[in-house]
C-alpha cells in the first residue's frame, strides 16, 4: 500500500470510529493509536474498523454500565452537595454516580477503608522522618470515576490531584465535579499508554508524591503489548499504588489474584522499588516507594 494510500485509510478507520456514538468521545490521541495499530495488522479498513471498535469496548467502553449522563449526575452532584446536606447524604449521591463505571462499582463495598488502608501503607513505608507529611501532589492514570472517590482520600482540599483517562465528556464531568467540591486538580483526555507523547506528555514530565495506577496495566497492554512496563519506565511518583482486580468483568476468578501477582513482580523486577502488599476483598493493591526518601 502506497503512503497516499495508507494515510487515507487510516482517516476513512478514525472518520469511522469518531462517527459511532459509543466512541465519539475517545480523545484523538487513543482514537488514533487504535485506528493505526489496527490498519497496520488488517489493511482493509472495514476489518480494521471492527477491529479496533473491538479493542476500544475492552479498553473503556466495557466499563461504562449504562450510558453516562452526566449532565444529570452533575445536576445530581450539586443538589447533593448543597450547604446544608449530611455528610452521609453527599456520600450516598456520590456512591450513586460511582456505580455507573465497574471499576469503582465493585470497590463501593470496601470505600470506608480502601483508602486510609492504602495512605497507612504509604505513611508506613515513609518511616519516621515523612510519616508527618502531606500528599501535595496526586496523579490518578487511566483514573475513570475514581477521582470522585476524593472525599474517602485521607488528602486535602489543597491536593494537586490530576485524574487522566480517555473519554473527553467524563474528563469534562471530573471537572465540573472538583470545581463544584472547590477542590484542587484537574483531569485531562489523553493516552497514558504512551506517557511521553501528544496530550499525555506535560503530565507525566512532572513528579507526583503518589501516582494510582488502579486496575489499568493490563489495560494498558491491550491498547499495545508493552505498554505497562513503557507506563512504569515513565512515572516519576515517590510511591505507586498498583492495583489489579481480583475476578474478571463477567465475574470469574479464575485465579487472577495470583497471575496478576507475577505480571506485577515481573514489571517491577530489577528496579529496587519496596512494595507492600494489600488484599481486598474485590482488589489486590501493591504499595510501592519508588524512590529513597
Ligand atoms: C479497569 S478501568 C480502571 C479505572 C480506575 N483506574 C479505577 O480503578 O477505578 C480502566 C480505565 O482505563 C481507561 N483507559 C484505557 N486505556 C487508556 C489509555 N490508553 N489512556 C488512558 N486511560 C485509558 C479506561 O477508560 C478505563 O476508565
Amino acid at each position: 500500500m502506497s503512503l497516499k494510500d495508507h494515510t487515507t485509510a487510516l482517516a476513512a478507520v478514525i472518520g469511522a470510529l469518531r462517527a459511532s456514538p459509543k466512541y465519539q468521545h475517545v480523545c484523538d490521541d487513543v482514537l488514533a493509536r487504535v485506528a493505526l495499530t489496527e490498519l497496520t495488522k488488517f489493511p482493509r479498513p472495514a476489518d480494521a474498523i471492527k477491529e479496533a471498535k473491538n479493542t476500544l469496548h475492552q479498553i473503556g467502553a466495557a466499563y461504562l454500565i449504562d450510558r453516562p449522563n452526566y449532565a444529570a449526575w452533575l445536576r445530581d452532584i450539586e443538589h447533593g452537595w448543597s450547604a446544608d446536606a449530611t455528610t452521609a447524604g453527599k456520600a450516598t449521591h456520590t456512591e450513586r454516580i460511582l456505580a455507573h463505571h465497574a471499576s469503582t462499582r465493585e470497590r463501593l463495598p470496601i470505600l470506608s477503608t480502601f483508602y486510609p488502608v492504602i495512605f497507612e501503607a504509604i505513611r508506613d513505608l515513609a518511616g519516621p522522618n515523612g510519616r508527618r507529611s502531606q500528599v501535595e501532589s496526586l496523579l490518578d492514570v487511566a483514573c475513570g470515576l475514581n477521582p470522585l472517590c476524593r472525599p474517602w482520600m485521607p488528602i486535602s482540599s489543597e491536593c494537586d490531584y490530576v485524574g487522566l483517562d480517555v473519554f473527553e465528556d467524563m474528563i469534562a464531568f471530573i471537572n465540573a465535579v472538583y470545581a463544584t467540591w472547590r477542590v484542587r486538580g484537574c483531569a485531562r483526555a489523553c493516552d497514558c499508554s504512551r506517557p511521553t507523547e501528544g496530550a499525555a506528555g506535560p503530565h507525566f514530565m512532572r513528579h507526583y508524591d503518589v501516582a494510582f495506577l488502579f486496575k489499568c496495566l493490563p489495560v494498558m497492554d491491550m491498547v499495545e503489548r508493552g505498554s505497562a512496563r513503557r507506563l512504569l519506565d515513565a512515572i516519576r511518583a515517590t510511591y505507586l499504588v498498583v492495583s489489579y482486580p481480583i475476578a474478571s468483568l463477567g465475574g470469574h476468578a479464575r485465579n487472577m489474584a495470583a497471575t496478576y501477582e507475577a505480571q506485577f513482580n515481573d514489571l517491577i523486577a530489577d528496579r529496587g522499588w519496596i512494595v507492600r502488599k494489600l488484599t481486598f476483598s474485590t482488589e489486590l493493591v501493591f504499595v510501592v516507594r519508588c524512590a529513597t526518601i
